[in-house]
Order: C-alpha cells, then structure tokens, then sequence
C-alpha cells in the first residue's frame, strides 16, 4: 500500500472516532436576510426538473438532528463590464453532515443529485443546467439570539474562519425534499431550461465569494494543515470509503 493511502486511511479512521453526532441547536431552515431563498421544493422541483428563481438573492441551510443537510444558493454575479447583464446562478444539494470534536462542519453531499443552473442572459438564450456536488467545511458555527429581530441566528464560519452571511431561522422543523437520494438519472448539461431569470439584487450577494467553498479546489492555495482533507474526499479509493461511511 502506497504511504500516502495509509496516512490517508488512518486520518480517515481518526476523523470517524472524533465526529460526534449534530447537535439540536443546527435544526431548522436557515436563511439570509431577504428571507426568500429557502431550501425545499419551492426552490427546487426533482421530479420536474425545475428550479424556482426566488424573489430575491439569498443563501439557505437547513439540518436535521438525524445528520442530514440541505442547501440552496442564488446569487447573482456582478458583471462590471455590463452592469445591465448580470449573471445569476441557482444551486441545489442535499446530504448528510458531520459535527468533528473541534467543532467544525464537514458537510458532504449526495454527488448525483446537486443542480445547478446557470444563467448569463446576454450571452446565452438559455440558462446552462447542469449537476453540482461540492463538499463544504465549516470551521465552526454558533447559534444565537439575533439582538436586533429577536429571532435565533446561525452564524457559519468558513473554512478559514471567516464569517458568512448571518442566517436566521425561517422553519423549525426544517423545510426540506426528502433527505435520501432523490434522482440519479443523468442531467447532460445545457438541457433548455426555461428559466430566463432577470436577477434581481439585493445586499445578500455581494459579500460572499465564489471560493466559499473549498474542499475540492484543487487550484485553491490552502494551509498544509487543510491538505489531508483531500485525502479523505478525493481518493478514489474503496478502502477510504469504507473508513468514512
Ligand atoms: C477541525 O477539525 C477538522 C478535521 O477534524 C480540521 O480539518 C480543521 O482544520 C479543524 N479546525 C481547527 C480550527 O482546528
Ligand atoms: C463529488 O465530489 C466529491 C468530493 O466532494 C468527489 O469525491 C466525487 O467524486 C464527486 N462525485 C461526482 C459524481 O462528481
Ligand atoms: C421567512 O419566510 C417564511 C416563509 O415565508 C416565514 O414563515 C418566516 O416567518 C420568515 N421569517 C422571517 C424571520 O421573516
């Protein structure tokens, strides 16, 4: 066995022995300010294939207390040098997550079930659908009582700790499509999808980066220590697996 595989292996092992199970505090349907991206079937229909452009931009999580997790993200992308033409982009997965010892999130997805849509309107007549699956690390996290609205709100912490949007609680219990693999037929990408969406702004966007999220770019420059997770997530290796699931 190569050394690499068995370091992997054993930080795999170790990573298993430290998850504890997700606390109840996560529970719920978090999301950003505007409050009208959420996750579950207004957003994304599985069986039709659709995706729902929400009125305005925002960021969605929502958790189970079983470890399961679903995201929905619309955003637009500035486009300076068109103003009159932003870009917009839809993004839909669901999985399950981990709480590590450390207080970190690792959340993986359900590879063949992640949509993403994609719309650059001045350049293309239809937006581009395609699948999506990223996994996602949160350094930490912490529930609290927003001082302002009064409402609980999830602060998420980014792999290299800083902060995300703050959400706050729209459903408890969470608002979600069935958490188990929901459609694994073959989405080929361009496939016509009807929604020409004019992407409205608001505040939500415009803070939040399109590394967010980290785990598998490879083109990313990360700290030595965050290596191994590539490791654990992208070796293709059936033994690997095993250790995780
Ligand atoms: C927490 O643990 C995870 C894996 O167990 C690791 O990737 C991450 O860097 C750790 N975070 C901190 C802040 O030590
Ligand atoms: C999904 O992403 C994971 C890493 O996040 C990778 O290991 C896996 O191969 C990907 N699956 C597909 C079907 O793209
Ligand atoms: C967010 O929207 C949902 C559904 O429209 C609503 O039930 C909830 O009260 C809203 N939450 C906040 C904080 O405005």
């Amino acid at each position: 066995m190569l050394p690499s595989i068995a370091s992997a292996l054993l930080v795999g092992a170790s990573v298993v022995a430290a998850q504890t199970l997700p606390v109840t505090d996560l529970v719920g349907t978090w999301s950003s300010k505007s409050n009208s991206t959420l996750t579950g079937p207004k957003f994304y229909d599985p069986v039709n294939e659709k995706m729902f452009e929400p009125d305005h931009t925002g960021i969605s999580y929502s958790f189970t207390a079983d470890g399961f997790f679903e995201e929905a993200y619309y955003r637009a992308i500035a486009n300076p040098g068109n103003p009159a033409c932003p870009k917009g982009i839809m993004q839909w997965q669901h999985g399950s997550f981990t709480k590590q010892a450390n207080g970190s999130l690792v959340l993986v997805p359900i590879a063949v079930d992640g949509r993403q849509l994609y719309s650059d309107p001045c350049t293309y007549k239809t937006s581009v659908y395609t699948r999506y699956n990223q996994s996602e690390l949160f350094e930490r996290y912490e529930v609290i009582t927003d001082p302002y609205h009064n409402i609980p709100r999830l602060n998420l912490y980014q792999f290299d700790g800083s902060p995300m949007m703050p959400l706050y609680l729209a459903f408890s219990p969470p608002e979600m499509l069935p958490t188990q693999t929901l459609n694994p037929t073959t989405v080929s990408s361009s496939a016509g999808a009807k929604a020409t969406a004019k992407f409205k702004r608001s505040t939500d966007e415009i803070t939040l980066p399109m590394n967010h999220k980290v785990l598998n770019r490879r083109r990313e420059p990360m700290p030595a220590d965050r290596w191994w997770w590539f490791g654990v997530f992208l070796t293709g290796s059936g033994a690997v697996l095993y250790f995780l699931f």
